[in-house]
């Protein structure tokens, strides 16, 4: 299974942060936002990883990360995603990367206090299709939340003004080769972007989703207050070590 780390867009909710940088280069507690993304896949056993990215502080990715060599990699993909359509759109660049194979995507402002590799392992095993990870939460309205019926999705709504459930959909997604034909046929939402979330619902009308529960605490660090958060946690976590 392959890896991608989503770490494209203009960070405007962090402006002006990211004014002369990208959002998944900012500082969390001790590190660069994209390590704690890629510490996660290594984590998972994934050797083979691309990281999407684009703007103006692109090669300053080539810089901090090179060849992966501070976490065992061998080498890094690089793609470079032109203009800001989106997550979905960012995920598309990667499909000569993917050859085929399943993949696990991570979104570079996701951190998380512990690891996926069971998770990894029972997508591994699924014969077709996605699996999700949701992660119950006090503020839903800020994520894609996902209506459950019966123990199955029945459908993910992105930041939904009344939740159906407290369920967020994290940022980490694992897909089957399909997922490539899904975005070829999105159309941009209301703000312009291709979704994520309309990428994983065509998954859950096909009857080919699954989901986990995430262990331990999960932030994201895109807005001034959860990247606070993930400052604090991740403080925290080293503290009890
Ligand atoms: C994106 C997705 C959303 C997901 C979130 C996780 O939101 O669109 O469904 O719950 O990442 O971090 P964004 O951070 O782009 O608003």
């Amino acid at each position: 299974m392959k890896g991608v780390i989503l770490a494209g867009g203009l960070g405007t909710r962090l402006y002006p942060l990211t004014k002369v940088t990208n959002k998944h280069l900012l500082p969390v507690y001790d590190r660069p936002m994209i390590f704690y993304p890629l510490e996660t896949l290594v984590k998972a056993g994934i050797r083979d990883i691309m990281v999407v990215t684009g703007g103006t502080s692109a090669g300053d990715f080539l810089r901090l990360l090179e060849n992966g060599k501070d976490f065992g990699l061998e080498h890094l993909t690089y793609a470079y995603q032109e203009g800001e359509k989106g997550i979905a759109h960012a995920l598309g660049l990667a499909e000569h990367f993917a050859g085929g194979e399943k993949l696990v995507v991570m979104l570079g402002d996701n951190i998380i206090e512990k690891d996926i590799t069971k998770e990894v392992e029972i997508f591994q095993k699924q014969e077709k299709g996605a699996r999700i990870l949701l992660k119950e939460v006090d503020d839903p309205q800020r994520f894609g939340v996902a209506e459950i019926k019966d123990g199955r999705i029945i459908r993910i709504i992105e930041k939904p003004a009344e939740p159906p459930t407290r369920f967020a959909v994290t940022g980490i997604y694992m897909y089957d080769s399909q997922v490539f034909e899904f975005i070829k046929n999105l159309k941009p939402s209301s703000r312009g972007e291709l979704e994520i979330t309309d990428v994983n619902n065509r998954y859950i009308e096909k009857g080919e989703m699954t989901y986990g529960i995430l262990e331990g605490w999960w932030t994201d660090a895109g807005t001034f207050n959860s990247l606070l958060r993930a400052n604090i946690l991740v403080a925290k976590k080293r503290g009890t070590k």
